[in-house]
């Protein structure tokens, strides 16, 4: 997987490869995986259960008494948190295990060992991409199975040097590329994920 990392970071981190220009300001975004000829080729990036997946669908909650957006998309905003509208937000983060997290709405807790950040979001040519180079990560994204067959879930992680895969075979999570597609809805995405 070609390392990723954008301009104008710390130059600490500019050991991790080569260096991109800094979007200034970053749309709302959704993640595709770029893994060609794998089961996880085009698959979305998904929030659900406070974990990250790709394919199926996110895990969202409207309060009866809320008008809600749809909440049918997994949507990052300002790069390292979901687009949503309840209050205060929720902020992605990755865990000592390399796997990815979120909040729950109306809570800033952020397990112990975890790390929320840096994240990036910049362009290769044309193309965005969202990674990841906090806790030892390169910026690369790993899908690991949990199940086999046609019923596989895939865990998203990041690639932290060491992965703790579901199924404690972290031969078996693939890593993939990604494409940041800005996200075109108006407002929030979805009222909170759960
Ligand atoms: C989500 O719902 C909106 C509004 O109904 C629709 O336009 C959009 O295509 C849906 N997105 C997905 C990924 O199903």
């Amino acid at each position: 997987m070609k390392s990723f990392a954008l301009a104008a970071l710390l130059p600490l981190l500019a050991a991790a490869g080569p260096l991109k220009r800094q979007d200034t300001t970053t749309p709302p975004f959704t993640v595709v995986a770029i893994r060609s000829g794998s089961p996880i080729q085009y698959l979305t990036l998904e929030a659900r259960e406070e974990k990250f997946w790709l394919g199926g669908n996110p895990g969202t909650y409207c309060p009866q008494t809320t008008s809600c957006p749809p909440g049918n998309e997994t949507v990052i905003a300002g790069i390292n948190g979901l687009d949503v509208a309840a209050p205060g937000g929720q902020q992605i983060y990755v865990l000592p295990s390399g796997a990815l997290g979120f909040t729950q709405a109306h809570s800033a807790d952020i397990p112990a060992g975890a790390a929320t950040g840096p994240f990036e979001y910049g362009h290769e040519g044309a193309t965005a991409k969202w990674s990841f180079t906090g806790l030892g990560a390169k910026g690369g994204f790993l899908a690991c199975p949990i199940g086999e067959g046609s019923s596989t879930q895939w865990q998203v992680f990041a690639d932290v040097p060491n992965v703790q895969a579901p199924n404690g075979n972290a031969n078996s999570c693939l890593g993939f590329d990604n494409i940041a597609e800005t996200w075109t809805g108006t407002g929030a995405a979805a009222w909170e994920y759960i």
